[in-house]
């Protein structure tokens, strides 16, 4: 089944809250409708949206944007060591989460509460507390409009990497995710180093699937805004790779600064939130448009009014007071429409 809106506010369809009007959305269930969506509705360019939580509309949208509505978790495969599911894009991310731990499967609880549809986690590989979604997904499942078939693309050949994708490179703009399959283990495997997160889950009483879930629920919570109350997308940036001679130079400066290994040993991570925070930005705004007060990493719409290229503008005036303190670029992770 189908459903097309069209000439509609899309304030509801982004986690930002901007108003801005989109010309044609084409809602759909099943693969079968794709075909007819693209020989009998699509006339021009096209877009994938999920949630909208990790896009930033900064004018009125002309093309078509077509939103995967699929909720369906179906297990196809369940041996004593492993489940693994086959998840429709349509499914909220943390409802997935929220089956996996009520069904003891292990792999995906540190990405509780993330927002956003299963569809757009393979974008851009979305992580937290030390995981990644490609840690447990084994395929991605998408629909080829050039060609009218549809394609399965093992995790290997998805170039994941850190909030990376070939749905960001070669195959951006190109195919609809259409499922991802997860492979989910029966085997308690907490991962439980990143921050803060071993001391929440001991004071819970120990690494059960649940408390894992709780914990980082409530560590996201304490730090992060509610997308219901207030807009923004989660981070607006990423955190920045650099090589080790410009992280040599600044850990003599700044020996407090956290800093992460690669895989690649000439490179380390920074954190994108503690360089903004070191600007004193954290809690600062200007008109519709600040930086949460306890995460730095996060832009917000203050007012519910801002504008996308209000948002811009804010965003490139944090990169620019970082780069003059710092001498790094942070990148936007948001996709910027
Ligand atoms: N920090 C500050 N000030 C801030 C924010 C962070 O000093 O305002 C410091 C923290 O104290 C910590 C370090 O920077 O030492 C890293 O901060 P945090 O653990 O909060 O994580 P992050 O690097 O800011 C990343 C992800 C988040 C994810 C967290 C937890 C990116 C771009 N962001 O943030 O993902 O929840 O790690 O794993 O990688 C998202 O993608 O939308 C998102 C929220």
């Amino acid at each position: 089944m189908i459903h097309i809106f069209e000439n509609i506010d899309i304030a509801a369809r982004n986690s930002f809250h901007v108003h801005q009007q989109a010309s044609k959305i084409i809602e759909f269930d099943t693969n079968s409708d794709l075909a007819e969506i693209f020989t009998n509705h699509v006339s021009k360019e096209w877009m994938a949206l999920g949630g909208g939580n990790n896009v930033l509309f900064t004018k009125d949208i002309e093309f078509t944007l077509i939103v995967p509505k699929n909720e369906q978790i179906e297990i196809i495969s369940d041996t004593s060591e492993s489940t693994t599911v086959r998840v429709g894009a349509g499914v909220e991310w943390d409802d997935f989460v929220e089956w996996c731990v009520k069904r003891q499967l292990w792999g995906v609880e540190n990405l509780s509460l993330i927002p956003g549809k299963v569809g757009a986690a393979p974008v851009q590989n979305i992580g937290a507390y030390g995981v990644e979604a490609k840690d447990c997904i084994s395929c991605v499942e998408m629909y080829f409009p050039e060609q009218n078939n549809f394609i399965t693309l093992a995790a290997e050949h998805c170039g994941f990497g850190y909030r990376e994708s070939v749905f960001k490179h070669s195959l951006k703009g190109r195919v609809i995710i259409t499922a991802v399959e997860f492979r989910l283990s029966k085997t308690p495997q907490p991962k439980l180093e990143y921050g803060d997160v071993i001391r929440q889950v001991e004071s819970l009483g120990g690494a059960t699937l649940e408390n894992i879930r709780e914990a980082i629920c409530s560590i996201r919570r304490s730090k992060l805004p509610d997308t219901a109350i207030t807009g923004n997308a989660g981070s607006f940036f990423k955190n920045p790779i650099v090589d080790r001679n410009i992280f040599d130079a600044l850990i003599v400066k700044y020996p407090n600064m956290p800093h992460y290994p690669t895989a690649d040993s000439n490179k380390v991570k920074l954190a994108a939130g503690w360089l903004i925070d070191q600007c004193g930005l954290k809690g600062y705004s200007e008109g519709n448009v600040g930086v949460h007060d306890r995460q730095a990493l996060v832009l917000i719409n203050t007012t519910g009014k801002a504008t996308g290229c209000q948002v811009i503008e804010f965003a490139h005036k944090v990169q620019k007071i970082v780069f003059e303190k710092f001498g790094i670029e942070i990148d936007t992770e948001v996709n910027i429409l």
